[in-house]
């Protein structure tokens, strides 16, 4: 989401005749875009300042701003510890930062702007480049988050949930690809609760139903998501998309219908990211995740079955308040019935306007360490059988760029990395090679996160054009704030 919002803070500045420089030093504007998310990344932010603040007393003219959640959860506070900074802009406020530095740069003081636009939610149009895009392009289906999972300051520091209108979605999807990219992801912090605010979708089979066996109560059986919808739309609407991801999905969100959409939609990958964050119900319940640990196991195991092969991946806390060594052993226990083949693993860490800042932090600094350890050798015994699995089998690659040993790589269909060797002979040398080209290539060997192969076949080549795009926005889309509506492809 950061990666994300830097792209269009360079977008914004570049229209405002900013351009981009490499070195800090030679820089006039330097905007650090920050994480809030555990305690170490708002540090970061404070030593990345200081250091910045030496170079400010060389050239006093230099503007520093502060963009994303620590700006968003501090404000004006982080001016009175951090004097350097002339800017503080929270997530929303993007489209202000030419006017911000307009305003610091003619002598007025430092500017403050975090607020976020709850009334008129707004989504910055992202304005890919042929030859520029890559192969690989992130979309903002949503923002901010209606949950309130005990340990995180999401909620505090992007605010409640906002969707984007489908068409805008849909269009922005097309424009990426008629810019050459091949792999879209689509993002939101809980980005299968979508709804379409401007009503557009067409229902799909099983739209709304959720009937789980753990899940208690009416209220979850029903779900309002309109994602698989969505999915759908951009599937048919975009038919030259080669490959079609999402993240972050909430487990609760896991529809009977989103399982039908992964099982009928061919471009959906075969790789789902879902955070499960603790295997143990207590934890789970003090979390505020709203889910049991057989609930998930029964929810990932029926989209396991509708799409066999399909490979997860998911977040993992440990540590939290009140975990105990059963609790951990239940985590462990989740991340082998599940067969997750990666795992992002966290410490939990105490953040401020949280609901866990109640709780004691019982679990040691060390014992932290320890499980966190234990994960992960889990999680590298599966990774390897995994990786080892797919030694010998032929594979289809989406090549994103060039390893530092000078190999292609690029990711599978599953999400693997693949390093493929260069050295190609005969019919393959004369093809296109490069960024976007889609590959079939033997896999040979495992490493320990990546796998090496060899190019047999190209399936698409780098600079393939394809198919024109023709896309119509309804004229029944609202009009949000000031955004215009986004041109109509032809
Ligand atoms: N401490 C540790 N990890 C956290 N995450 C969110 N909040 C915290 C916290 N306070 C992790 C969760 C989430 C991921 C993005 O960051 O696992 O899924
Ligand atoms: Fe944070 Fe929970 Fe929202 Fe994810 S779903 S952003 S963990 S509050």
């Amino acid at each position: 989401m950061n990666a994300h919002d830097s792209s269009r803070m360079e977008e914004v500045l570049s229209g405002a005749g900013y351009r981009r420089e490499e070195k800090a030093e030679n820089a006039d504007v330097i905007v650090l875009n920050t994480c809030s998310i555990r305690e170490k990344a708002e540090q970061k932010l404070r030593s990345e300042v200081g250091r910045l603040g030496l170079l400010k007393k060389k050239r006093p003219e230099l503007v520093i701003g502060v963009a994303g959640c620590v700006a968003q959860q501090e404000g004006e506070k982080l001016l009175t510890s951090l004097p350097q900074i002339d800017i503080i802009i929270g997530p929303d406020n993007i489209p202000e930062l030419p006017s911000l530095l307009a305003e610091v740069s003619t002598g007025g003081l430092p500017q403050v702007r975090t607020v976020f636009d709850v009334d008129q939610p707004s989504f910055l149009a992202a304005a890919p480049e042929p030859g520029r895009s890559g192969a690989t392009a992130f979309v903002t289906v949503m923002k901010g988050c209606n949950e309130r999972c005990s340990y995180c300051i999401v909620p505090y520091t992007r605010g409640p949930e906002r969707y984007r209108a489908s068409d805008e979605i849909v269009s922005e999807v097309a424009r990426f690809v008629a810019a050459g990219v091949r792999e879209v992801t689509l993002l939101g912090q809980t980005v299968n609760s979508y709804r379409d605010p401007a009503g557009l979708l067409e229902k799909v089979p099983a739209a709304g139903e959720c009937q789980w066996r753990h899940t208690r109560g009416a209220r979850a059986r029903q779900d309002e998501t309109e994602f698989p919808e969505l999915l759908r739309a951009i599937a048919a609407r975009v038919p030259q998309l080669k490959r079609l991801r999402y993240t972050s999905p909430h487990p609760r969100h896991l529809t009977s219908s989103l399982i039908l959409a992964h099982k009928e939609i061919p471009i959906l990958t075969h790789h789902v990211h879902m955070p499960v964050q603790s295997g143990s119900d207590s934890q789970l319940r003090r979390m505020i995740r709203r889910y049991t640990a057989a609930e998930y196991i029964e929810r990932v195991t029926a989209l396991k079955e509708a799409v066999p092969g399909l490979t997860l991946s998911t977040d993992m806390i440990v540590g939290f308040p009140g975990e105990t060594d059963e609790d951990f052993e239940a985590t462990l226990d989740l991340v082998r019935a599940s067969g997750f083949v990666s795992i992002y693993g966290f410490k939990y860490s105490q953040r401020p306007y949280t609901p866990a800042l109640k709780m004691a932090e019982d679990v040691s600094e060390p014992e932290k360490g320890r499980r966190l350890a234990r994960l992960f050798d889990v999680i590298d015994e599966q990774k390897a059988a995994h990786l080892a699995s797919v030694v010998g089998q032929t594979v289809s690659v989406l090549i994103e760029g060039t390893s530092k040993t000078g190999h292609w790589t690029g990711r599978t269909f599953r999400n693997e990395i693949v390093h493929l060797g260069k050295e190609v002979t005969g019919e393959l040398a004369a093809a296109e090679l490069g960024t976007g080209a889609i590959v079939e290539a033997k896999i040979d060997e495992a490493y320990k996160n990546s796998l090496a192969g060899t190019i047999l076949k190209v399936e698409l080549e780098a600079d393939a054009p394809l198919a024109p795009l023709e896309l119509k926005i309804s004229p029944k889309s609202p009009h949000f704030g000031d955004q215009k509506r986004l041109p109509v492809l032809a």
